[in-house]
C-alpha cells in the first residue's frame, strides 16, 4: 500500500491524548500508523536503533501482532485497538508491571474488568484484551515497550485458543479511538507511578480483580493449588499440598484446573 492509498478508518484523537500525557512526559509523541507488523516489534527496533523517546504507536492493522510466550496476537482492523507506549523506564523492580498496566486498563474500562495473573483483562470468564511487555537496554539506559491489544468487537471464533469478550458488549458504540482515549492518559500516569514507587501500593487493588482468587488453577509448569492472590511484588501466590508457593516468573501460565 502506499501512502496515497491510505484512508484512515478512523479519526484518532492524538491531539487529546498529547496534551494530557506531555506535560509529566517531555518529548512525548503519538503516531497512528495504518498498518505495520507489529507495534511492539517496531519500538523494539527503534529501541535498538537508538531511539529512546517516548511515544504512543498506534495500529489501525497488525501483519505479525505478537502475543506472549510466542503467540499470534490476531486482530481485524476496527475490531481490535492495538498500540504500544515506548518510554525511557528506571523502576527499581520490574516485577508487578504488567500487572499496573493491566490495573490501570481495567480501571479505566469498568468495574467488572477482571484481571487473570499476569497479563490478560478478563470479563465474564472471557478474555478481553492482553499485555506485552518488553525491554532493550543500552548501557545503564532502559527501555520499556508496553504493547496492548483489546477487543472492541468479538473476533472470529476460530481465530481463538481462549473464549473471548469484547467492550462492545458492555459500552454501546465502543472505537478504537474512544477506548483509546479513555484508557492511554492513565495509563501514561500509571507507567510513571510504577517506575518510582513499584507494585506494592497496587497489591489489594490487583486482588479485587483478580479473576482466578479462591479458584484452583494449574500453572504451565505442572503446578497446582488455591489461588491466594498476589504479594507485594505481584508474585502469584498458590495454597498447595506443600504451602504457600509463589510463582514470578512471565513465563508461566496459569490456568483454571481441569474440572473446578
Ligand atoms: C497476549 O495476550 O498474549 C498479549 C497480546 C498483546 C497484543 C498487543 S497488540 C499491540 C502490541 N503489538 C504486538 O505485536 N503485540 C501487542
Amino acid at each position: 500500500m502506499t501512502l496515497s492509498d491510505w484512508a484512515p478508518l478512523h479519526r484518532w484523537p492524538a491531539e487529546a491524548i498529547w496534551q494530557a500525557v506531555v506535560p509529566r512526559l517531555p518529548g512525548f509523541s503519538i503516531e497512528i500508523l495504518p498498518e505495520i507488523d507489529s507495534t511492539n516489534t517496531e519500538l523494539m527496533r527503534r529501541a535498538k536503533a537508538g531511539r529512546h523517546d517516548p511515544i504512543l504507536l498506534v495500529a489501525e492493522r497488525q501483519t505479525a501482532g505478537r502475543g506472549r510466550q510466542g503467540r499470534i496476537w490476531m486482530g481485524e482492523p476496527g475490531d481490535a485497538l492495538t498500540f504500544s507506549i515506548g518510554l525511557p523506564f528506571q523502576p527499581s523492580h520490574w516485577s508487578g508491571l504488567s500487572l499496573a498496566v493491566g490495573l490501570s486498563l481495567a480501571e479505566s474500562l469498568g468495574t467488572d474488568i477482571q484481571l487473570k495473573w499476569p497479563n490478560d483483562l478478563w470479563r465474564q470468564q472471557r478474555k478481553l484484551g492482553g499485555i506485552l511487555i518488553e525491554a532493550a537496554s543500552q548501557g545503564t539506559q532502559s527501555y520499556a515497550v508496553i504493547g496492548v491489544g483489546l477487543n472492541i468487537q468479538k473476533p472470529a471464533a476460530h481465530e481463538l485458543r481462549t473464549p473471548a469478550a469484547a467492550i462492545a458488549e458492555f459500552w454501546q458504540g465502543a472505537t478504537a479511538p474512544l477506548v483509546l482515549e479513555r484508557v492511554a492518559a492513565p495509563l501514561c500516569t500509571a507507567l510513571l507511578a510504577f517506575e518510582s514507587e513499584g507494585f506494592a501500593s497496587l497489591q489489594s487493588r490487583f486482588n479485587a480483580r483478580d479473576a482466578l482468587l479462591g479458584s484452583q488453577v494449574s500453572t504451565s509448569d505442572g503446578q497446582q493449588g488455591l489461588c491466594r492472590g498476589v504479594d507485594e511484588r505481584g508474585a502469584l501466590q498458590l495454597l498447595t499440598p506443600h504451602g504457600l508457593i509463589k510463582v514470578s516468573s512471565a513465563e508461566v501460565s496459569v490456568r483454571p484446573a481441569e474440572g473446578a
